[in-house]
């Protein structure tokens, strides 16, 4: 078999605009879901997949858009197996160059219960939904939801009648993150053996990382015949997540003498839409995380940095230029330019417009003013900043004094700017930062349950920023609000306004049920 011949060729899919999305509180807004689209695409992701079109107006548009900017990538849309899901999905993609449908049920006896189908009457449904969707679309994917929970005599049944109706790849799903390695690689393999018809199709593999093992799983998997995995930017998704695309891509690059399969992702790029996707989705990315992680490359302890210098490959499998990592990270300063700030900017993964630029130089400024040396991690807070602050503001930190020490009472006060208008109060609190909250509290009435409050220093020393993640809850929708400041206070605010302000948007979006609608 020749190098990059179709059968060592591994498609990557990813939906961390769908999965990824899905999971509580990483909502993107509209800008945010083309831009992450833009960087996949260019990234050389083979399939995107873009969205729900029918869980809401804004989910239809966002995939519609993103089928219409597409460049190479094919541009799918999911769909529950009825006729109305799958006819409203096509209307999102077709107008992308590639488009594909792709359409699901559960399969397991579980699932089989919710849906209240006997086996014959889902294998009916699988073939009526199939047949639909590849009447509108010459490429359908189709799962059967918890597939690695249900009876593999049925789950051939399920598959052929799939690839009978059309599919075109079909997608494996271990929805809760269930299998291991070993029967990973079997199921895909007995499936390949045993089903006819699917040596004419592609098997995906979709794994969850409720133990850890996704991206195990999705390797194994190649190993038994899958030829397309699916996986997100930093493993985002439901609970524990998805399989993560910079794991999987770089596993196949490091481990290529044992998994001879090449995929078609640039893995320069990988560290700009990692640092992108944490900043948009407001899920933070833990520093000991594989390949993206801040320590990935860090090496404190004597014995490593001693053999780092005399030879990188002692420590390293892997060099950060690989992904897209600068190998300097000098400190800008007051006196650094436009020109280094630019140059810096770029080397980060942001290349900006001149009037961007001149925005942000102002805010590096007023930066390296109070802080004598500015961190590529400053610089990246600040950018995620000036991105959070340019969705749609319905409300605005304008001026923020507060009374904290040892003395009781603490107090905040606030002036907020609320749709145009300013309004101003002073609260008390049980600290600053509640002191603050109770005043946003004051002059914006709402009732949210808050779930997480979380602040991390973006480098060492006293006068570093401190980035804030605000996460909160109202009737079932769940925003996560960020921002960065050198005073936790300021950062505080700023990331629960911002957090509000996604929820305001949020509020015009129902509360969708991703399982299952009844009827066809
Ligand atoms: O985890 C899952 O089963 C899914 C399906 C919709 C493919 O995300
Ligand atoms: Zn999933």
């Amino acid at each position: 078999m020749t190098k990059n011949s179709k059968q060592d060729r591994v498609l990557i899919f990813d939906t961390t605009l769908r999965d990824g999305e899905q999971s509580p509180g990483a909502t993107m807004n509209h800008n945010e879901k083309l831009e992450i689209a833009e960087l996949l695409d260019e990234m050389g992701v083979d399939i995107i997949e873009a969205g729900f079109p029918i869980a809401s107006e804004g989910d239809f548009k966002a995939v519609s858009e993103i089928a219409e900017r597409s460049k190479n990538a094919v541009i799918c849309g999911l769909a529950r197996a009825n006729y109305k899901d799958i006819d409203r999905c096509w209307e999102a993609v077709k107008y992308a160059r590639q488009p594909r449908i792709h359409t699901f049920i559960g399969t397991s006896p579980l699932h089989r219960d919710i849906t209240a189908l006997s086996q014959d009457d889902m294998i009916a449904r699988i073939h009526d939904t199939v047949t639909r969707a590849r009447n509108l679309c010459d490429n359908v994917q189709w799962s059967p939801m918890d597939a690695t929970r249900t009876e593999e005599d049925y789950l051939c049944r399920t598959v052929e009648t799939a690839i009978k109706a059309g599919a075109t790849t079909i997608n494996i799903p271990d929805t809760v993150g269930y299998t291991a390695p070993r029967e990973s690689a079997d199921l895909i393999r007995m499936l390949i053996n045993k089903v006819p018809g699917a040596d004419k199709i592609i098997f995906a593999t979709h794994c969850h990382n409720d133990l850890g093992m996704a991206t195990a799983n999705a390797l194994a998997a190649v190993e038994g015949g899958a030829r397309q995995i699916e996986c997100t930017i930093n493993g985002l998704g439901e609970r524990a997540g998805n399989t993560a695309l910079e794991e999987v891509v770089m596993a196949l690059r490091v481990r290529n003498d044992i998994m001879p399969y090449s995929t078609g992702v640039d893995t320069t790029k990988i560290m700009n839409i990692s640092r992108r996707v944490a900043a948009v989705s407001g899920f933070a990315v833990q520093h000991n995380k594989a390949i993206v992680g801040k320590n990935a490359f860090a090496h404190e302890s004597g014995i490593h940095q001693d053999g780092m210098l005399k030879n990188a490959e002692t420590f390293e499998i892997m060099r950060p230029q690989d992904i897209g990592l600068s190998s300097s990270s000098l400190p800008l300063g007051k006196h650094s330019g436009r020109a280094a700030l630019r140059a810096k900017l770029k080397d980060l993964g942001y290349e900006l417009g001149d009037n961007q630029l001149k925005d942000v130089f102002v805010r590096f400024k007023e930066l390296a003013d109070r802080k004598k040396e500015v961190y590529d991690e400053d610089l990246i807070a600040l950018m995620t900043d000036s991105t959070s602050e340019a969705g749609s503001e319905h409300l605005k930190v304008k001026f923020l004094r507060v009374i904290c020490g040892t003395e009781a009472p603490q107090s905040a006060d606030l002036t907020l700017t609320i749709d145009g208008k300013d309004f101003q109060t002073t609260a008390q609190g049980d600290g600053p930062v509640d002191a603050t909250f109770n005043a946003v509290k004051a002059l914006y009435p709402h009732n949210v349950r808050l779930q997480l409050y979380q602040v991390h220093a973006v480098t060492e020393g006293t006068d570093a920023q401190a980035t804030v993640s605000v996460r909160m809850e109202e009737d079932g929708r769940i925003v996560t609000g960020q921002s960065a400041d050198t005073d936790t206070v300021v950062a505080s605010a700023k990331a629960y306004v911002h957090a509000l302000n996604k929820l305001i948007v949020r509020r015009q979006k129902p509360v969708f049920n991703a399982q299952m609608s009844t009827s066809k």
